[in-house]
């Protein structure tokens, strides 16, 4: 059976919101040339890996590529987003539930040209929608659609229900994790449950704080062996790596992504390096290259667990 079908089945009722998405990628979601939104989660098992520093600075860097990036601040901890590129912003994503403001209203412009959708705070409130709730958000993320090329997702930490489903349902997941052995067996665990509960086949890895490419080399083949061992069937991809770099702090200090402020930093360069990396592999074009259907595949995930 196919992810589309799977989904159906899993959902049961709903039939108004597939409706709506088979409407929608009828008409055609995809950008005038030919490609769909990417939606790309960053997560990890360990928390304080640099999840929320690689998607600002990949944003800016995508950003600096043309392309029209939207962050989509999930992580329900501390999401520390604004926090980190000095955002002042009053309205998140409850606002729109509540009916107070439009998706597009509570959109903030970042510094550097990217877009930021607060949703952290109103993360628990979307758990539990009802059904003309999820039409409405579904009608709203139409006008999302066509104004961005990149979805990026900070997830936050762990294997909570969660971040499994930010990460179920997103098109493509990038793994952070560092030299520490916690990170690596923890990031092996997200592995192995986004595998296993959640059927995901394939992960990008982007080794974090390296001293050096061959020490992020060798990170990358020991959890390869692991997963390999006894996880079988999942493929992870060798996405990158980003060094060790002192100007990162202390960007974090000046509230900005350091690509901003020390364009010329190792750091820097390779996150513009792993942002190029991101654009030139393939973008797999199918039904879940986009906003809504990412969308549905969350909330839906929602329903799921939590629902009646
Ligand atoms: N490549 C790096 N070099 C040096 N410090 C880093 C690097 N990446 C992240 N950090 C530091 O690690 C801390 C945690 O980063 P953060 O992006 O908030 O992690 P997470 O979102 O995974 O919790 C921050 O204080 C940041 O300054
Ligand atoms: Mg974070």
């Amino acid at each position: 059976m196919d992810q589309a079908s799977r989904l159906r089945d899993m959902v049961g009722n709903g039939k108004g919101v597939e409706k709506k998405l088979m409407a929608a990628n009828a008409t055609g979601n995809v950008h005038q040339d030919g490609s769909g939104v990417r939606v790309i989660s960053v997560t990890s098992g360990k928390g304080g890996v640099g999840k929320t520093n690689v998607v600002a600075n990949l944003a800016l860097a995508l950003t600096q590529a043309d392309k029209k990036v939207l962050i989509l601040d999930a992580d329900l901890g501390l999401g520390n987003m604004d926090v980190l590129l000095g955002l002042n912003h009053h309205y998140n994503i409850q606002h729109v539930l509540t009916g107070e403001k439009s998706l597009e209203e509570i959109i903030i412009e970042a510094p550097g040209g990217f877009q930021v959708l607060p949703a952290a705070s109103g993360i628990q409130e979307l758990t539990e929608l009802d059904q003309s709730q999820r039409l409405f958000l579904l009608d709203e993320l139409d006008i999302l659609q066509d104004r961005f090329d990149v979805l990026l997702i900070d997830t936050g930490a762990g294997i909570s229900a969660n971040v499994m489903y930010f990460n179920f349902a997103a098109m493509e997941k990038v793994v952070v994790v560092t030299n520490e052995p916690a990170s690596l067996t923890d990031a092996y665990a997200l592995i192995k449950v986004l595998t296993t509960k959640y059927q995901q086949k394939t992960f990008k890895i982007l080794i974090n704080q390296a001293r050096n490419a061959a020490e992020a080399d060798r990170i990358f083949r020991q959890l390869s062996k692991v997963v390999d061992k006894f996880l079988g069937s999942p493929s992870i991809d060798y996405l990158g790596w980003i060094p060790y770099d002192e100007q990162i702090p202390k960007a974090v200090r000046q509230q900005q992504a350091v690509l901003a402020v020390y364009p010329d930093t190792a750091a820097s360069k390779s996150f513009v390096r792993v942002a190029e990396s991101l654009l030139s592999s393939v973008n797999h074009l199918d039904f879940e290259g986009d906003i809504k259907f990412f969308w549905k595949k969350l909330v839906d995930s929602w329903q799921t667990d939590y629902g009646n």
